[in-house]
């Protein structure tokens, strides 16, 4: 497995192995790395020649009071998962690499940003949209993995690549989580204990949502009442928003007629939890 740890290195190495007609599956990534992660590092195993993962800390998608410094770093320990998984590189780069001294471009996704998270994070979307947009031309891949966990990202990723025809084919993969429904993230271990135990009251009050649909309910208010009553039975949680939305444009609906993403971000002492679930009916 190679660690590259440059931006020409990385350009490199995609294109001799294009040349090859070898197939690049890419998953970025900011480390820490979980079984959410090894999903995805095992969907682009199967479906490419080679594998990439990268790891960085991006610091354009931090706010200034955010957990950059904090962010949990091990790249022994991801570098030891993404060999036993068969990756063939790690792409490593340090900040200054990936921004140098003088760079200015941003990008900008401003429709799906302007929500949720974006409203919650400001920046944080365009340092994750410049990212992978530099990310993306680096590594030239054939398909990229992005998790549904972080919907949003995700939505917005899929507009970037559209918009600047940028390449890469960004997939969805279903969230990975816990056995008690909490969706894995490298935050979950800033829990306490008795918040560990508490976490999964987002994803019930999603579940809750989603039974609701099942049941025909299709005003979106009365699905919002719903998944409110059972995040309001755990004092521990305060909710940022439970929100029914177009899943494409992130946009709130009122009424439901085709499928829809319900959003959920809670704040559980001082860890933000993040989750959400698609919907489609008859
Ligand atoms: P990071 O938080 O490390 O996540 C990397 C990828 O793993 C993202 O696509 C994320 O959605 C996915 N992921 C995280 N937890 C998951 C889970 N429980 N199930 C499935 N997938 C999961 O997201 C980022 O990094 C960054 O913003 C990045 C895209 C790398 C840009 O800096």
């Amino acid at each position: 497995m190679k660690i590259i740890r440059t931006t020409p290195a990385m350009a490199d190495w995609s294109r001799r192995l294009h040349r090859e007609g070898v197939t690049i599956g890419f998953v970025p990534t900011m480390g820490a790395l979980h079984e959410g992660h090894r999903a995805l590092i095992r969907a682009a195993r199967l479906a490419c020649d080679a594998v990439v993962v990268s790891i960085f800390v991006n610091p354009t998608q931090f706010g200034p009071t955010e957990d950059l410094s904090n962010y949990p770093r091990q790249l022994r320990l991801d570098q030891a998962l993404c060999r036993k998984e068969g990756v063939d590189a790690i792409f490593a780069p340090t900040v200054k690499t990936m921004y140098p001294v003088g760079a200015q471009t941003v990008v900008t996704v401003p429709g799906i940003a302007r929500r949720w998270e974006g409203e919650a994070r400001p920046h944080h979307f365009q340092g994750v949209a410049t990212v992978v947009t530099k990310l993306l031309s680096l590594v030239q891949p054939d398909k990229t993995w992005f998790g549904q966990k972080d919907y949003q990202q995700a939505a917005l990723v899929q507009q970037l690549v559209k918009d600047l025809n940028l390449p890469g084919h960004p997939i969805i993969h279903p969230t990975v989580r816990e056995a008690d429904g909490l969706a894995l993230s490298s935050r979950n271990v800033y829990l306490s204990s008795s918040e560990r135990q508490a976490a999964p009251v987002l994803s019930r009050a999603l579940q809750a949502g989603i039974a609701a649909i099942r049941a025909g309910e299709r005003n979106a208010a009365r699905i919002q009442r719903h998944m409110l009553r059972v995040a309001a039975t755990e004092p521990l949680a305060t909710v940022e928003y439970l929100a029914v939305c177009d899943p494409v444009t992130l946009e709130p609906l009122s009424q439901l007629n085709r499928q829809a993403v319900l959003l959920g971000a809670m704040r559980i002492g001082r860890v933000r939890l993040l989750d959400n679930m698609l919907t489609s009916f008859r």
